[in-house]
């Protein structure tokens, strides 16, 4: 395992009244791409700001390679940001927005400041452009002088607060991969804030899913995608189906849930779950992917309640939305839920067909509902 780069320590900070972080506690890797991913106004540029120095903490400690930063002003810290309208200076040349950060930090050497600067624009293939001014530069190139500027002091930890976001969806997925190289390539620890749950996937090793000021999970993409934490974390993190469900029957490997109108569902329960004392009647949501979903002949499999390791349901076609190579139904089930189901171009069903649908028992799960004060209409379906 690497060293330890970043920790906070129950971190909390205040804006007066207003609690803008409770208790965060994180342990960041040297070397390590991390996002902060969440909505609007849970803290993610807050913290980042506290990483950098820019704001002080209300509570709690942050470490720095081990040492105590909390009293170290920001211009001693071995961290650089980058900010989202990336504050260059538009009357200075892209060669000297670059060795900005070099003479800042005192270095009055001409020959090194102009060799760091060409290998800075080379990093981001840009060395051609070091004589024009910002404004002559597309938005994407914009970007990366900001970056080269920020990495010229080669800091131990780059900040990047919605480095993306002003830039359009192709120049976007382009930058993702710009960005990606650039840390492998300079194996500096990122931290990227970005409230773009595709992005934070795609790019990080592992993130943390903020919601209002606390952290509701940490891990690596693939588990936070696949095994969210919370009802929250589940909603935010992209398509899924979540259907309100009450336990019927707890079994030595799985629950019986009833979702209401018949439909029963079969959910596997490891011994994580079970620990989470999980009760007959209690509220549940069931938690399926609309990709894991697929059409079946109205035959087999014979009923709805997993039995045979599938779980089918009757439902009606509601809206079909042909996307080229998928296409994407929201189902109404016989209880009114709606479900969402991506398929392959090839299934061809219309607008009012009555189908049935199924879901191996595997590629379900669930969420306690016990701390969720979940609005009635949205208890069901995010489609
Ligand atoms: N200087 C400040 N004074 C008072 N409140 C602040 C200040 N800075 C941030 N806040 C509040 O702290 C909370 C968190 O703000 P923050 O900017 O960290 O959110 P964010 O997650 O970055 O949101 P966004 O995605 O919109 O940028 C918000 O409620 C915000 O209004
Ligand atoms: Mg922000």
């Amino acid at each position: 395992m690497s060293a330890l780069c970043i920790q906070t320590k129950d971190v909390t900070k205040k804006f007066g009244e207003n609690v803008a972080l409770s208790n965060i506690n994180l342990s960041i890797e040297e070397g390590e791409f991390f996002s902060f991913l969440g909505p609007s106004g849970c803290g993610k540029t807050t913290l980042l700001r506290i990483i950098a120095g820019f704001e002080s903490l209300t509570s709690g400690s942050l470490l720095i390679d081990g040492q105590d930063v909390s009293k170290i002003p920001a211009h001693k810290r071995p961290v650089n940001m980058v900010f989202q309208n990336y504050a260059l200076f538009p009357h200075l040349t892209i060669a000297d927005n670059v060795a900005f950060g070099l003479v800042a930090r005192g270095n009055k050497d001409k020959n090194d400041i102009r060799t760091k600067v060409t290998e800075a624009l080379q990093l981001v293939r840009l060395e051609q452009f070091a004589s024009r001014y910002p404004q002559q530069l597309s938005g994407g190139q914009q970007q990366r002088v900001a970056l080269a500027r920020a990495v010229i002091n080669r800091p131990r930890v780059l900040l990047l607060d919605e480095p993306l976001s002003a830039l359009d969806p192709q120049i976007r997925e382009q930058m993702q991969e710009e960005l990606k190289s650039l840390q492998r390539a300079l194996n500096l620890t990122f931290i990227m804030v970005t409230h773009d749950q595709s992005e934070a996937l795609a790019m990080s090793h592992r993130l943390a899913v903020f919601s209002a000021g606390r952290i509701e999970q940490i891990g690596q993409p693939r588990d936070v995608y696949e095994k969210p934490a919370s009802v929250f974390v589940a909603r935010f993190i992209g398509q899924t189906n979540l259907l309100e469900a009450t336990v019927k029957e707890i079994g030595r490997d799985f629950i019986l849930v009833d979702c209401g109108q018949e439909n029963l569902f079969r959910i596997p329960c490891d011994d994580t779950k079970t620990d989470a004392k999980i009760q007959l009647n209690d509220s549940v949501f069931l938690y399926v992917k609309p990709q894991a979903i697929r059409f079946v002949g109205t035959k087999s499999p014979s009923s709805g309640s997993g039995g045979d390791g599938i779980n089918a349901f009757d439902a009606v076609v509601e809206s079909a939305s042909y996307q080229g190579h998928t296409t994407e139904y929201v189902l109404k089930m016989k209880n009114d839920c709606r479900l969402k189901v991506v398929a392959a171009g090839l299934e061809c069903k219309s607008e009012g067909d009555t189908v049935q649908a199924a879901f191996d028992i595997l590629d379900c799960s669930f969420l306690k509902a016990a701390s969720e004060k979940e609005p009635v209409a949205l208890a069901y379906a995010k489609v």
